[in-house]
């Protein structure tokens, strides 16, 4: 049984077993024929049994988050976690074992932290809409404080107020479909690419999550700032640093020791220094194009700018919208932390749901 090359926790559950192929450890393959994909997903264990076992440190781990977080919920079940289960392979199976052993809401101790996870779409639905207030973003606005500041995600309630007002105009109809095609644009780069390389060989190996999540990269550079990172066909520093910075949040998401609030640790532990170094790459990069939007300011009225000509302009972007808006005189620091949000929080995700349905996709062709 291989083992997965992602670290995403989203990603699926790979698995091998209903898929025609002569070679088990390679992740994707394609045919020839341009018309017809076979692909054959990277598996991990779904067989293999959970080591259940528990040594020291998980029994005083789960003891310490049952004193600090008092105990149970209500009848919620608890998902005593063995330590172990978090490193080495992407949380989303652990938590998909959990699921299976407890159900669609239960508690997870871990250390000083416990969560509770919710895989039910009308629970999820009740906290995240109906029922929003009462929730705070907890240890989420925590690590994202950092790299998103402000913006919408870890923003306080007063800053979330006011920016979702302003931001969520920009989301218009007229927007919208102009994205759509530039979506279809993207997509075809990504499609020529994978032509291209089966031009040259009868079969192909890729790593999908990778291809869409350089497609979902260039997409949302353009939807949101008008910058083409162009990562589907090339590398650049930016590109690496988002990379860099999205590992990293993810890491500190799975990690229970806020080892990044140490005093020094940006200048002593060389991965806190890159993640800093790749942190002003970024920053560097929004600060340049908010200042060519700022320049190029060309002031008026929501109204007037939802009935702009989208589809032929050369910049459709939801900054050039916010940067326009009359009446609104953001602070750079503020519009930084508004990009960064919406391209952290729109890659990875988008990315996550593409791998999933051509997984699904995958399952249904050969199943
Ligand atoms: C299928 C893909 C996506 C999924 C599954 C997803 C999921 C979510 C979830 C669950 C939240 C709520 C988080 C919370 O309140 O704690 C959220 C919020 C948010 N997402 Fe997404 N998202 C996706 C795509 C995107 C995209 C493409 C963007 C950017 C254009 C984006 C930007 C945001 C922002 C700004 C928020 C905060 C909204 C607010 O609190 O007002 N997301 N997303």
């Amino acid at each position: 049984m291989s083992t997965v090359t992602s670290s995403c926790s989203l990603l699926p559950q790979f698995c091998t077993n209903d898929i025609p192929s002569s070679s088990a450890s390679k992740p994707y393959r394609f045919s020839a024929n341009p018309r017809i994909c076979r692909i054959r997903c990277q598996s991990t264990s779904t067989d293999e049994k959970r080591n259940k076992s528990r040594n020291a440190l998980d029994n005083v781990s789960n003891l310490l988050t049952n004193f600090l977080s008092g105990g149970s919920i209500g009848n919620m079940p608890v998902a005593e976690g063995a330590v172990s289960d978090l490193f080495g392979k992407p949380l989303f199976f652990s938590l998909y074992d959990w699921f299976i052993e407890h159900g669609s809401v239960y508690k997870l101790a871990f250390g000083p932290k416990a969560f509770v996870v919710v895989s039910d779409p009308i629970v999820a639905r009740y906290i995240l809409r109906e029922n929003a207030f009462p929730y705070d973003k907890g240890v989420l606005a925590d690590i994202l404080e950092p790299i998103m500041g402000k913006g919408l995600i870890p923003a306080d309630l007063e800053t979330w107020k006011q920016r979702r007002r302003v931001i969520a105009p920009g989301f218009h109809t007229l927007y919208l479909e102009a994205m759509v095609q530039m979506f279809a644009n993207c997509s075809e780069r990504t499609i020529s690419k994978l032509e291209n390389l089966l031009e040259a060989k009868d079969e192909i190996e890729l790593d999908l999550e990778a291809e869409f999540s350089n497609l979902a990269l260039d997409i949302i550079g353009l939807g949101v700032f008008n910058y083409d990172f162009g990562s589907v066909t090339k590398e650049s520093p930016v590109i690496k640093a988002v990379y860099g910075t999205l590992f990293e949040a993810e890491h500190r998401s799975t990690f229970y020791i806020p080892y990044w609030k140490f005093p020094l640790a940006r200048w002593l532990v060389p991965r806190q220094r890159k993640f800093a170094n790749n942190l002003k790459i970024i920053n560097d990069c929004l600060d340049g194009l908010i200042k060519n939007a700022k320049d190029t300011r060309q002031e008026t009225h929501v109204e007037k700018l939802q009935q702009r000509d989208y589809k032929n302009l050369k910049d459709a972007s939801l900054l050039r919208f916010l940067v326009d808006m009359r009446g609104v005189d953001v602070d750079d620091r503020q519009l930084r932390d508004d990009l960064m949000t919406m391209l952290i929080a729109g890659h990875e995700t988008t990315t996550a749901v593409l791998t999933w349905a051509v997984y699904l996709l995958a399952q249904n062709v050969y199943g």
